[in-house]
């Protein structure tokens, strides 16, 4: 059964405490054993006291005391056992709950762009939280409840029918009666949960992408339509919510009604059983508190199954978003890859990011350390997936890409990463100051770095007038800043990681053509004796480069120098024709391309 499989790993997952895991599950089925005396006992001294009225005499102190003595025993141990667990228990659980959070987030961190691009972040922060809360709380339940349960039924159901066989039985009987209820509601039920529970999930995709792009919302007016859309996915996990607790409300119901039920059952068989000289009175007392007991237990376990079910879809969503491997991973034998020289080749590199449509398609190139490539073309045409393969976002259906004539899938990724200096199309920054967004790549670097790689990307100045400086903190994304002040600072920040390979895509294009002219320059400089790959829709800024590669669907279909392709009279040089003859581009005056 799917749920049993489910409950077996919320409890692997205490895995690194599991010896104190352990102890303390020892102490409550020890807890739970110490439990049943006490009905025992009571019986036991009842049966006593009756004796002795029959006889017309004092009851026996030699008979009493050792009962009373062990009742108090008993007692005094569930007391210390119940405060043990409950100091420990729950430590237990808050840690653990902290530990596999970070676990989650690691791993989430690690997993490829592949997964990042069909999975939401707002679903796998939701994931992560409610993952994270449910085994904490089954974890509690675990201690508190499950464990003692468990033993309890184990244990008390064969020494109920010991004591008394008849009453026992009985006892048996009422208990698998609501057992088989609550599974039948549970088995009802689990298909409705998973679905309220991937609504929930597309609840909170929905809400975090709203608020992640507040500023549509707003000047598209779409305040009301985006309430009312998040409203009607509201409406439908409520719809969708109700049956389920329809169904819980009624085994709710008939579980106090079998505390009732049973109770009396016992009572009243009971006393017809004494009438017949076939149970004494101790017994009936004994029963009447077993039965509270197994009842209480029963009303646990029930509680216990509704909260399971209620988890599952979301402890099987945090699972397996635990369990997605990811296969741009270093192998087994990876080697770091030590100084790089620069030298780059991509050797008939296919690519696509869903099996059907590519994004690339038989692409071959090779650089020499040092040199400048840039990569032209329409939009769509692959540049960008060309160069995230270069840095293994992602790894190629087939073909090789290769570092310094080493392929990069045999080589440690954090390795090859460490030397590829990459400035995103979109510069994305922390919502943190923009001293720590500066040294992501370089956690080390002395204020003196950190001021030359603004001063080069001509960041300095603005960076100069933000009230607070380098400790000015820049919004979720960098929205606190313009576009080109975000695309500066993104360059200053891969500027700082001084990297042997320099990725550059669309870095300048928002910026204005006197600050792009400065930039240039100051780039220019960067770029010698590090290989740079420069993606621009505006030619003007690639005119120096070694070598331009012009894209086309997937495909390289012109390769060459500035001069040479525009001599070659084709598409290239028809490109350059159509943007110098425009005016502006050239002299950088025309509005940042589209991208
Ligand atoms: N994460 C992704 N998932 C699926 N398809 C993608 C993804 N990223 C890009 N694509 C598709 O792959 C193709 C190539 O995209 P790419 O980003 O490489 O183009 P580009 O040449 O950089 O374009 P631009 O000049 O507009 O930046 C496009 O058709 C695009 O729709
Ligand atoms: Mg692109």
């Amino acid at each position: 059964m799917a749920f049993l499989r489910l409950y077996a790993r919320v409890l692997g997952a205490l895995g690194p405490e599991r010896r104190l895991a352990a102890v303390l599950a020892v102490i409550n089925a020890a807890l739970a054993v110490a439990l049943f005396a006490e009905p025992i006992l009571f019986g036991r001294v009842v049966d006593t006291l009756v004796r002795a009225q029959a006889a017309a005499q004092a009851p026996s102190l030699a008979a009493l005391l050792p009962q009373l003595a062990a009742w108090t025993a008993f007692g005094l141990f569930t007391i210390a056992a119940g405060v043990a667990i409950a100091l420990h228990a729950d430590r237990l659980a808050h840690r653990r709950r902290l530990g596999i959070m970070s676990a989650y987030f690691e791993h989430v961190l690690q997993l490829p762009l592949g997964f990042h691009g069909h999975v939401h972040s707002g679903r796998l922060l939701k994931v992560m939280l409610q993952g994270a809360d449910g085994l904490w709380g089954l974890w509690l339940a675990f201690f508190r409840e499950q464990c003692a349960g468990l033993v309890a039924l184990v244990v008390l159901l064969p020494v109920a029918v010991w004591v008394n066989a008849r009453l026992g039985l009985l006892l048996v009987a009422l208990l698998a009666l609501f057992a088989g209820l609550t599974w039948y509601v549970l088995g009802r039920t689990q298909a409705m949960q998973r679905h309220v529970e991937a609504l929930q999930s597309d609840l909170a995709e929905r809400s975090a992408d709203a608020l992640g792009n507040v500023a549509v919302i707003q000047s598209f007016t779409r305040v009301e339509a985006e309430v009312r859309g998040l409203r009607e996915t509201m409406e439908n996990v409520l719809a969708a919510q109700i049956p389920v607790l329809s169904w819980w409300a009624l085994v709710s119901v008939a579980t106090r009604a079998a505390t009732t039920l049973t109770i009396l059952t016992i009572f009243l068989v009971g006393t017809w059983l004494h009438l017949h000289g076939m149970a004494s009175i101790g017994e009936i007392v004994t029963f009447v508190g077993f039965a509270t007991m197994l009842v209480g237990r029963l009303d646990q376990m029930v509680g216990f199954a509704n909260r399971l079910l209620l988890d599952a879809p979301r402890l099987a969503e945090f699972f397996s978003v635990l369990d997605t491997v990811a296969n741009v991973r270093d192998r087994p034998d990876a080697a770091p890859l030590g100084p790089v020289a620069g030298a780059v080749a991509f050797e008939d590199v296919s690519f696509s990011y869903d099996g059907r449509r590519s994004a690339l398609n038989g692409v071959s190139f090779s650089v020499r350390p040092g040199e400048t490539v840039a990569l032209v073309g329409a939009t769509g045409a692959g540049k960008s997936t060309a160069l995230a393969l270069l840095h293994r976002a992602f790894d190629p259906q087939s073909g090789r890409i290769t570092v310094d004539g080493r392929d990069i899938r045999e080589v440690r990724l954090a390795s090859l990463r460490h030397a590829i200096g990459v400035v995103f199309q979109e510069a994305m920054l922390f919502n943190r100051s923009i001293e720590e967004n500066l040294r992501v790549g370089r956690p080390d670097a002395t204020p003196e770095q950190i001021a030359r790689a603004l001063e080069r990307a001509q960041a300095a100045d603005f960076v100069a007038r933000q009230s607070e400086g380098l400790a000015t903190v820049v919004g979720e994304r960098g929205r606190a800043l313009s576009g080109g002040e975000r695309q500066r600072l993104a360059i200053a920040r891969a500027l700082l990681k001084d990297p042997p390979i320099l990725i550059l895509d669309e870095a300048t294009s928002a910026l204005d053509a006197g600050t792009e002219a400065k930039l240039q320059a100051a780039l220019d400089a960067v770029m010698k004796g590090r290989t740079t790959f420069v993606i621009a829709h505006r030619l003007a800024t690639i005119r120096n480069a070694d070598r331009i590669l012009l894209f086309d669907e997937g495909r390289v279909v012109e390769a060459g120098r500035f001069d040479e392709l525009v001599r070659l009279g084709g598409r290239f040089a028809a490109l350059a024709k159509a943007q110098f003859m425009s005016g502006g581009s050239a002299t950088g005056t025309a509005p940042p391309a589209e991208t």
